[in-house]
């Protein structure tokens, strides 16, 4: 049985993790060594065929999953120099997500885990995302400030211990990135909005006076749907009455009004609660204006800032792989009773 594998099972000095991940429209996998070191990392996107949708349509992400998983796993093992024999556990999203997309990744890794008989850990999307920081710099250590912003989420968060979180604030309403994805769409650009939006903005000034989102009164928390609205009654008056207005000034305003407030809050946190660096991680931390907003800000103030690279920033397995590592050394397995989860809590 499975589960007398894992019960003599000794956990590893320095593992081996192929880790898998399947919540959206990337099929994902890569070979991580220690929580630290990328030895591959393959990603494959049905982002295109999306793009007619206006969004990710589920059922079809989970079929571009149901084509990609292998072929996915099969490159990184290849492109890593090692064999599945190598492989110390096998990680895998579970949750936050889409159900279907989810469920690719999560009967792949089972069937794996099972048949070359290594411990299946469950790691949670979310958790990825702030993880992704532990491999673009080798020596960080908790305790630390993140900021998340991605499609689904968007907090300030202390990360006090490696799996010891203190969420000081979050989004009432729509996530950074889903706010981005609904004003690219009233702006006529393709999903996925955030880079469109970014790339339109360069064009563009930051001269719309948008609302400032609960700036001072708000705590750590943030409210997109405000901004969202005015950007959205804002296009919608000038194109009743025919007149022109500029998109790339729109974009640019938007962004500015977006980002602007989650560098600041990021930074507040670092000052309130004595700590001194900041690291950041989901897809809207891949936005240039923030990288830069972020590194200005803490040159400034004097934080340390742990930005990773964009392709990390994004959905991808390496993160999944890193934050599997610290779900490893704490002995955290599944058996194959391991479901998707759509939702799940920090
Ligand atoms: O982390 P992610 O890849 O998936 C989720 O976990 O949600 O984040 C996707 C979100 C999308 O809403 C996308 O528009 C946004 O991140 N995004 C960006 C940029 N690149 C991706 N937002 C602003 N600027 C970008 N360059
Ligand atoms: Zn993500």
């Amino acid at each position: 049985m499975y589960q007398d594998i894992l019960k003599n099972y000794k956990i590893k000095e320095n593992p081996v993790i192929l880790a898998i991940e399947s919540s959206c429209d990337e099929t994902a996998a890569s070979i991580v060594k220690n929580g630290r070191e990328i030895l591959s990392s393959k990603i494959i996107s049905s982002c295109k065929e999306h793009i007619r949708f206006g969004g990710v349509v589920p059922e079809i992400a989970s079929r571009a999953h149901t084509a990609a998983i292998s072929i996915a796993v099969e490159e990184a093992v290849k492109a890593s120099g090692l064999t599945l024999g190598d492989i110390d556990a096998v990680a895998v999203t579970y949750g936050a997500g889409l159900l279907g997309a989810l469920l690719v990744g999560v009967s792949y890794a089972k069937t794996l885990a099972y048949s070359i008989k290594i411990p299946l850990v469950p790691v949670s999307h979310i958790r990825g995302h702030l993880s992704a920081a532990y491999l673009s710099d080798k020596e960080l250590k908790p305790p630390f400030v993140s900021l998340l912003a991605s499609g689904g989420h968007t907090a300030v968060i202390i990360v006090k211990d490696y799996t010891e979180y203190k969420i000081l604030g979050q989004t009432m309403d729509d996530a950074a990135g889903e706010a981005f994805d609904k004003v690219a769409r009233v702006l006529g650009l393709n999903y996925p909005g955030g880079p469109n939006i970014e790339k339109l903005a360069k064009e563009g000034t930051s001269s719309v006076a948008f609302p400032k989102m609960l700036h001072g009164n708000g705590g750590y928390n943030f409210s997109y749907s405000g901004l969202k609205t005015a950007v959205i009654n804002y296009v919608h008056r000038f194109e009743m009455t025919g007149e022109n207005y500029n998109r790339a000034d729109v974009a640019a305003s938007f962004q500015s009004a977006a980002l602007d407030i989650l560098a600041e809050k990021a930074a507040e946190a670092c000052s309130e609660y004595n700590l001194s660096t900041i690291t950041a991680g989901g897809g809207v931390v891949a936005n240039g204006y923030l990288r830069e907003k972020l590194t200005a800000l803490c040159s400034k103030r004097g934080y340390k800032l742990i930005l990773p690279e964009k392709i990390l920033c994004t959905d991808n397995a390496a993160m999944i792989g890193a934050e599997g590592y610290i779900q490893y050394k704490n002995g955290n397995f599944a058996g194959m009773d391991l479901n998707a989860s759509a939702r799940v809590e920090l």
